[in-house]
């Protein structure tokens, strides 16, 4: 029999845990597909008291990541602990080895990629990446293989388990913030920090690996604008449900005349359309591309086994290649030999310049005179035409504020900036406005 594929895992928490299950309750038949024993070497973990389920024989862990990342009797290094900076020392190590890496870290791949395909292409190893965005959805094997005769005009979704979650819990049960994202941390959704996901980073990172495989060119995840949930409120959602629209936090990537627009931020989409109705952790990734036209990809975005999923096929792929002593397959965006992409700041600003959108607007305003008649000069001043209005009236509770909703018409977003700039600085607003972008054709 041939030697076995020998592995080694850096990380042993949601993810990695996952990992272990599969290759155990699989070993028969991953070894029929690859034609050689898929073999756990070693773990690296933090915490080397912290008990394993599955359990892991203690001989196996280490908390030497770098020295697992180095050893000669490893094929393919597995990275699963998350964070940039150590993951990414791991990981290029890996590689310099000359080992193919499986990482389910979109971080490092969104901010660090460059760098790491530049390793994988000197040292004739690949970076299998499917893990790191929508969890268990196969959507970078799809972007870079079953669309690929597609030029691709936009991709967006959503792409962020937690977040999902959090809103979805907030939407239909009332819940309060904390209490669904405590859920979601432990359903092992969560990043290890939390904030990554609900400030928006993660989606942000997610949508740029997208936009880049899309577009062809890297779209550098610094210059993604994005925003988080941790401002919206449970009125917020009750407000929207009022007018019809379900809020998601969205990654959306268009192709635009002069470059790409690639944000992430929460949006208010109509409660009809498919996404509205994407629930709890599940993400849902739309494609559209000139021969295919829209495609909808959904499933489970985060979790121990949905993730582990797509980190088990990477491996398998890994495997079959170092089986076969296929070459690495760097994609295009992260080729050093493609022309370097336009400048990713440029189109950012570019696309901010050209961009529009409707708004949600909530204030939280003084009830006296004139109050309205000042925040819609101010709205005026900047070319930003107020489509609704609807002000409740006050309770004794309420300290003299009223809450105030706004509901734009398409307006330019430097105006629609500079307009709630201004409005957040008047005396009259009490604290800084809730803003949602509405779009009405997703
Ligand atoms: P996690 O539960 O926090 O697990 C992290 C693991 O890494 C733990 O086993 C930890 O050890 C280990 N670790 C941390 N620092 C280490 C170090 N310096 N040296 C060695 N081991 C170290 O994280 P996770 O949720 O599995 O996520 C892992 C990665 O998968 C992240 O990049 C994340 O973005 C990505 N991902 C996660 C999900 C998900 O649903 N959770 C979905 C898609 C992608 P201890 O156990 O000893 O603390
Ligand atoms: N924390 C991420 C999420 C895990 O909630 O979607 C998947 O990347």
């Amino acid at each position: 029999m041939q030697r076995s594929i020998r592995v080694g895992l850096i990380g042993l928490g949601t993810v990695g845990s996952g990992v272990v299950h599969i290759l155990r309750r699989h070993a028969k038949r991953l070894q029929h597909e690859v034609g050689r024993p898929i073999e756990l070497k070693g773990a690296a973990v933090r915490d080397l008291s912290k008990p394993r389920e599955p359990e892991v024989p203690s001989h196996l862990l280490t908390d030497d990541a770098l020295a697992l990342a180095r050893r000669s009797d490893i094929d393919i290094i597995v990275e699963v602990m998350g964070g940039v900076d150590e993951a990414k020392a791991y990981a290029l190590e890996a590689l310099q080895q000359g080992k193919r890496l499986v990482t389910a870290n979109k971080a490092i791949i969104a901010l660090k990629g460059q760098e790491l395909f530049d390793a994988a292409k000197q040292n004739g190893v690949g970076i299998y990446f499917e893990a790191s965005v929508a969890g268990g959805i196969p959507i970078i094997k799809a972007l870079r293989e079953s669309l690929a005769a597609n030029r691709i005009e936009s991709v967006y979704g959503i792409l962020n388990g937690t977040c999902n979650y959090i809103l979805t819990q907030m939407s239909n049960n009332g819940q309060p913030y904390e209490t669904a994202l405590k859920k979601a941390q432990e359903l092992g959704y969560a990043e290890a920090d939390p904030t990554f996901d609900v400030d928006g980073h993660d989606t942000a990172h997610k949508i740029a690996i997208l936009s880049s495989l899309a577009y062809g060119y890297r779209v550098d995840a610094q210059h993604v604008q994005f925003e988080g949930i941790r401002g919206i409120q449970p009125q917020d959602l009750e407000c929207a449900r009022e007018m019809g629209y379900t809020v998601k936090l969205l990654g959306i990537s268009r192709r635009l005349d002069d470059g790409v627009s690639v944000q992430a931020h929460p949006t208010m989409i109509p409660e009809t359309s498919v996404l509205a109705n994407v629930q709890d952790a599940y993400n849902a990734v739309a494609v559209v591309g000139d021969a295919v036209g829209p495609a909808l990809f959904l499933g489970l975005g985060a979790g121990k086994l949905p993730t582990a999923s797509a980190v088990v096929a990477d491996l398998l792929d890994a495997a079959r290649d170092l089986a076969a002593n296929a070459p690495a397959e760097i994609p295009l965006c992260w080729r050093a030999d493609v022309p370097p992409s336009a400048d990713s700041e440029t189109e950012a600003q570019k696309a901010l310049k050209s961009a529009c959108s409707r708004r949600y607007i909530r204030l939280e305003a003084e009830d006296r005179p004139g109050v309205l008649a000042e925040i819609a000069a101010a709205l005026g001043r900047h070319g930003v035409s107020i489509a609704a209005v609807s002000q409740k009236e006050s309770t004794p509770m309420s300290e003299g504020t009223v809450p105030l909703i706004l509901l734009t018409h398409l307006a330019a977003e430097r105006g629609l900036r500079a307009a709630l700039d201004e409005i957040n600085d008047l005396p009259c607003v009490r604290q800084p406005g809730v803003s949602i972008r509405v779009e009405t054709e997703l």
